[in-house]
């Protein structure tokens, strides 16, 4: 069964504890947490106060994608709100990436590696044991309500393949324009975990346009 993550992004920010509360009633998995510094990506969001202040439903598991360059300087902050289940770096943003995702592992959250779309995914074919997610960014970072970039599709496969042979339980996570209308493509290239912004929180239904993704 997919894994759906509404994208904290797309939600109405004058209420972001009503917002949570929906998604989880809704039948939402995760909740998808974009950090960006305005550096790596062209965006300002929030950060660690921001998130210490959120509800946190039972089963909804939180789900951070940090788009901040070298996230080592401040990784610490977000490993101490001891919330995130899944706290995910690019690849792209810093030199000593197995040092960072050994760090967040030790922490005791799902360490994530995360590519921008013009990423080759060989760079991180030699992390992919240290991590249990990889997400394959198909829109550039900044922005939610981008067009998916189809051009990215073949990249999962790929990684999907590496995984599969090497026997690992790594779950691959697609963020950026993802829509009932290519998650079953996206699923049988190897998406096991959605982020949904627009197709969750752009919607008037949350639990119709969850379950619209979930049953592709
Ligand atoms: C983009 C973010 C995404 C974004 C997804 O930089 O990483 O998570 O919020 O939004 P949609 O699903 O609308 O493309
Ligand atoms: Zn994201």
């Amino acid at each position: 069964m997919l894994i759906v993550s509404p994208s904290l992004l797309s939600a109405n920010c004058s209420k972001l504890g009503a917002e949570i509360e929906a998604v989880a009633q809704a039948g939402a998995d995760w909740l998808h947490l974009d950090v960006m510094d305005g550096t790596f990506a062209p965006n300002i969001t929030f950060g660690p106060p921001v998130i210490a202040c959120l509800p946190k439903p039972a089963g909804l598991q939180f789900d951070a994608h940090l788009m901040v360059q070298n996230p080592e300087r401040i990784i610490d902050s977000f490993l101490g709100l001891g919330t995130l289940d899944w706290l995910t770096v690019h690849a792209e943003s810093t030199t000593h990436l197995q040092r960072l995702l050994q760090l967040i592992r030790d922490a005791g959250c799902h360490p994530g590696v995360s590519l921008n779309p013009s990423t080759p995914p060989e760079m991180i074919e030699w992390v992919l044991d240290d991590v249990d997610l990889v997400l394959v960014m198909t829109v550039n970072p900044g922005f939610s309500g981008q067009k998916f970039l189809p051009s990215v599709a073949p990249k999962i496969e790929r990684i999907k393949n590496w995984i599969v042979k090497r026997g690992l339980k790594t779950l691959i996570e697609v963020d950026g324009g993802v829509s009932p209308k290519n998650a079953r493509s996206l699923m049988d290239a190897g998406m096991d975990a959605c982020v949904a912004g627009s197709a969750v929180y752009g919607q008037k239904d949350y639990q119709a346009a969850i379950k619209a993704l979930k049953d592709v």
